[in-house]
């Protein structure tokens, strides 16, 4: 008998077929049980009719516990009412192992709770459907640079130096040698653009933050693509363009997902380049108009600020030009003004934050050293990275997608603790 997956029962209505599957849930009366079963592609209704199955296989289901797993043999019907347009008539079932006391009933938990149980909260429906997205966003990633002939590059974790600030690093041993977890792969995929052209990367980062909010991980992954000879404007052109096709990629390939997290899809929709763009100057102006006697020229946005301009929009907004001092070394500075430099934070909508921060790069040597100097960075740590400055040297420019951040947006979680499968958080290594 052929063994399949959930997935793909549509293919095979009016086959008998075995399964392996966990049960997730169960209803039954006296007649007739209902078993959810899910073997990780789907999930699926069994059902067991006493009077068709007899007494001992109609027992057998009604006693199998939460999680128990086993081999599932059955006939697959049609209905039409069912996530996959099918059920299946359960004709034997063989335990492999039984489950005891599952902790996460299909009721209310709190998030603590939840959290030490995050090896088996992963299975429930909606952590499923959240991993599920996450995991086409990473496929339309491969695909979108592919596709524009990107090159995958691999920076690695453990670094000498520090590209977005020294505070937020973690700091390890490297033999006798100071080392940190890499908070950015951005300078050595400088090093690769100048090699390769365009190249991307996708992979984690550590920042040390001691923020406790809904947006922030201490291990996060990014995307960080970086491209020769492309200026800021261009840059944004193809940010714009990637973050489309992600929300586009999820909506077509994602729709039991999305719906059974009750995302909005109308919101979801609408999401096309181009992408409206407000200058820092101007967010400054807007935010004093609606009321923020609480922010001025030069201070970076919290949260509130984010939101209250995205919520002016339906679509991704970009905030372009901020000010020098608060952003880091490297950025170009703007070509008619010395306060702001070339740079954009893309903030989501419906208050999900930023989700990429990117600018063009100083491709100027004597800049770069001034810069390094007036951010009290130690330029030998920096020495090969001043190198590339000298090495026909090119505009670029590159920018860094958060994942995490990415993926509460698109599927309309509430944190982004739920946006990846073992989230570390300011009290949290564990599980
Ligand atoms: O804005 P950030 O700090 O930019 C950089 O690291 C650049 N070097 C990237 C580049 O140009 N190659 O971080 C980029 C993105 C943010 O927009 C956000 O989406 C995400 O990374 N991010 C976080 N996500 C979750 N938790 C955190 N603590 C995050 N910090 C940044
Ligand atoms: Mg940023």
């Amino acid at each position: 008998m052929e063994k399949i997956m959930i997935q793909d029962m549509p293919k095979h209505i009016g086959e008998t077929v075995k399964i392996g599957a966990w049960l997730a849930n169960k209803r039954s009366s006296g007649k007739i049980a209902f078993l959810q079963l899910r073997d990780g592609s789907g999930f699926v209704q069994g059902i067991v009719v006493k009077a068709e199955a007899g007494e001992a296989l109609f027992a057998k289901a009604k006693g199998l516990t939460q999680e128990t797993s086993m081999y599932v043999v059955g006939e697959i019907t049609k209905d039409e009412r069912s996530t996959f347009g099918c059920e299946l008539q359960v004709k034997e079932i063989e335990v492999i192992h039984a489950a005891e006391d599952f902790p996460i009933t299909p009721k209310e938990h709190g998030t603590e709770f939840l959290m030490d149980n995050r090896h088996l909260w992963l299975r429930s429906r909606k952590q499923h459907a959240i991993m599920k997205i996450r995991n086409e966003i990473i496929r339309a990633t491969y695909n979108f640079f592919n596709e524009r002939h990107f090159v995958k590059v691999d920076p690695p974790i453990l670094t000498g130096s520090a590209p977005e600030g020294t505070s937020e690093l973690f700091h390890t041993k490297y033999f006798d040698e100071d080392a940190y977890l890499s908070q950015s792969g951005q300078l050595y995929m400088e090093a690769a653009a100048m090699a390769l052209g365009k190249v991307f990367s996708f992979g984690p980062t550590f920042r040390a933050e001691k923020s406790k909010t809904r947006r922030h991980l201490i291990e996060f992954w990014m995307i960080e693509p970086e491209m020769a000879f492309i200026e800021h404007d261009e840059s944004l052109k193809v940010q714009e363009e990637y973050v489309a096709y992600l929300v586009q990629a999820v909506l077509a390939n994602c729709q039991v997902e999305l719906e059974r997290l009750g995302r909005d899809l109308t919101k979801l929709e609408k999401i096309k380049a181009p992408f409206p763009r407000i200058s820092y100057d101007e967010a400054i102006e807007f935010l004093h108009e609606k009321g923020f006697d609480d922010i001025t020229w030069g201070d970076d946005f919290g949260a509130p600020h984010e939101t209250a301009i995205a919520e002016h929009y339906d679509m991704p907004v970009f905030i372009t030009c901020y000010p020098v001092g608060i952003k880091p070394f490297y950025m170009q500075p703007h070509p008619d003004r010395d306060d702001v430099v070339l740079c954009a934070d893309l903030i989501a909508p419906e208050g999900y934050g930023e989700i990429i921060g990117g600018s063009e790069r100083i491709h100027d040597y004597d800049l770069l050293k001034q810069r390094l100097a007036e951010h009290k960075l130690d330029e030998e740590a920096y020495a090969w990275y001043l190198d590339l400055r000298k090495q026909g040297s090119v505009p670029h420019s590159g920018f860094g997608l958060g994942l995490e951040r990415t993926v509460a947006w698109i599927s309309g979680a509430e944190h982004v603790r739920e946006c990846i499968p073992f989230p570390r958080l300011l009290n949290r290594l564990y599980p």
